[in-house]
């Protein structure tokens, strides 16, 4: 075994220099000592979508994207999402290890009793005109919240810090189901702390004139695993976000806020809604190689494949596709899964995506049981962004937890004019 150190001559000098190989990384910062002379700024990488650059260190989520392995904390995600509930894993994700009884009881009534919201975040909420895309009202709203909790900016102060993260993970689905009435023009319905977390949210959303809501306890369990799945998945854009706007040390709503913008696009958190939509415009399977054709020839992407990690069957999928046969008992069958399904035989049979190792990720079947729940497509992402704050959250305290943090502040090739003089009005042509 040789020296765990890179060797690299530069070209441009002869200059040989040794850079540190750790954990399977060299650091950035050594490249800057290769440089043609002494007023050279040195070396930088280039890698503008991350594609290859370790933005930090973590002990939360494990992927293994060739194999289709994702674990939180050591957890595999398939053994999680079969026995654990979706409070446990939230505790898990932030604390670092299974709760014992007594704390997840503790655990479970602090969220519970977290989730009201102030009846001034209500009236805000009210404002939104009544076609309001509910993402664009969730990242506002929680960033609202805000300004209720001022003492929320002093991001040193631990008890704060647990405090907010308990609000957080209380009142994102209490905000999101006030979002849905919003668009649906239906009364606000308050937490109920008789339920669970995911019953509560079915709660907040579907009650209508009965005096108790009693969640169906097949579509609540489907729904935990769902909040399961989602919880959280390491460096993806909207966390990269979360780490990156909390960096500067602004309090974590409005750094929630700013990663659901990121988890928002169609790229992210907003695929799920661009399956159903896409799914919806193929119409039968008749279309489908039709469709197929059209994703070959660039002109459109097959939504719900592909990832920047997962080179496999991304492991969530798998079991999200088996949960949507669990609900689909319930709810009957969602037409849609016809189509999904020889999508997905296709699509794994052809040259294009097998190539590319385009396989189908966890939002591919998500937005067909979404569907069938009976939730309008628009509420897609914010079923997502409702589980993620857990993992924003848990990567955003392992950030001011990280000895020596700074502020995120990447470089840039700089392609723009070179130094000119202003050019007064009159003389520009
Ligand atoms: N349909 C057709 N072709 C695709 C797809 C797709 N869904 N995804 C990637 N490709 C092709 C792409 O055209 C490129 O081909 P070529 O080498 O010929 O130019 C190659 O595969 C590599 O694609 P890329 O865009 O360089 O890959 P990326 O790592 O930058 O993008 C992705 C990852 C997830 C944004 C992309 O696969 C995609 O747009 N998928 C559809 C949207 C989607 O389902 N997003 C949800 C991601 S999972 C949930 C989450 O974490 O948010």
């Amino acid at each position: 075994m040789g020296k765990d150190s890179l060797s690299v001559t530069d070209n441009r000098t002869g200059k040989t220099y040794e850079i540190p190989i750790q954990d399977g990384t060299i650091p950035a910062m050594d490249l800057r000592r290769i440089k043609v002379d002494d007023d050279d700024f040195g070396l930088m990488s280039y890698d503008s979508a991350y594609l290859n650059t370790a933005s930090c260190r973590s002990t939360i989520t494990y992927i293994d994207g060739d194999h289709g392995i994702l674990e939180y904390r050591g957890y595999p995600i398939e053994q999680l999402a079969e026995q654990s509930t979706f409070l446990e894993v939230a505790y898990l994700l932030l604390y670092g290890e299974l709760p014992t009884q007594d704390q997840l009881d503790r655990w479970v009534y602090d969220i519970t009793h977290h989730t009201m919201v102030h009846e001034n975040l209500r009236i805000f909420l009210d404002g939104f005109r009544y076609d309001a895309h509910p993402m664009g009202i969730l990242i506002s709203t929680v960033a609202a919240l805000s300004t209720f909790y001022p003492e929320a900016r002093n991001v040193n102060d631990w008890d704060s810090v647990e405090l907010q993260t308990q609000r957080l993970v209380a009142k994102m689905p209490t905000i999101s189901a006030f979002a849905y009435r919003h668009a649906m023009g239906l009364p606000y319905i308050y937490p109920d702390n008789d339920l669970s977390y995911p019953g509560n949210f079915v709660n907040m959303m579907f009650k209508m004139t009965e005096l108790k809501y009693k969640p169906n306890p097949i579509l609540e369990r489907a729904l935990d695993i769902l909040f399961i799945l989602h919880a959280d998945h390491e460096q993806n854009c909207s966390t990269s976000t979360m780490r990156m706007v909390g960096s500067s040390l602004p309090d974590p709503y409005v750094a929630v806020a700013a990663a659901a913008a990121a988890l928002y696009g169609p790229r992210h958190g907003g695929a799920n809604e661009a399956v159903v939509r896409m799914l919806t415009e193929i119409g039968d399977v008749k279309n489908i190689p039709e469709f197929i054709d059209s994703v070959k020839q660039g002109q459109r992407r097959l939504m719900g494949f592909g990832h920047r990690v997962y080179k496999n069957y991304d492991p969530r999928a798998r079991i999200v596709k088996e949960t949507a046969h669990e609900v689909f008992e319930v709810t009957g069958r969602n037409p849609l899964l016809d189509i999904a399904l020889e999508l997905e035989t296709i699509a794994l049979d052809d040259e294009y995506f097998v190539s590319r190792k385009l396989y189908p990720n966890v939002d591919f079947y998500s937005g067909i049981i979404y569907q069938a729940l009976g939730l309008p497509t628009t509420m897609f992402t914010v079923m997502f962004a409702i589980p993620r704050t857990v993992g924003w959250m848990a990567q955003w305290r392992e950030m001011l937890r990280e000895p020596g943090n700074r502020i995120a502040r990447p470089r840039q090739i700089y392609e723009g004019a070179t130094t000119r003089d202003y050019v007064p009005m009159a003389d520009r042509g």
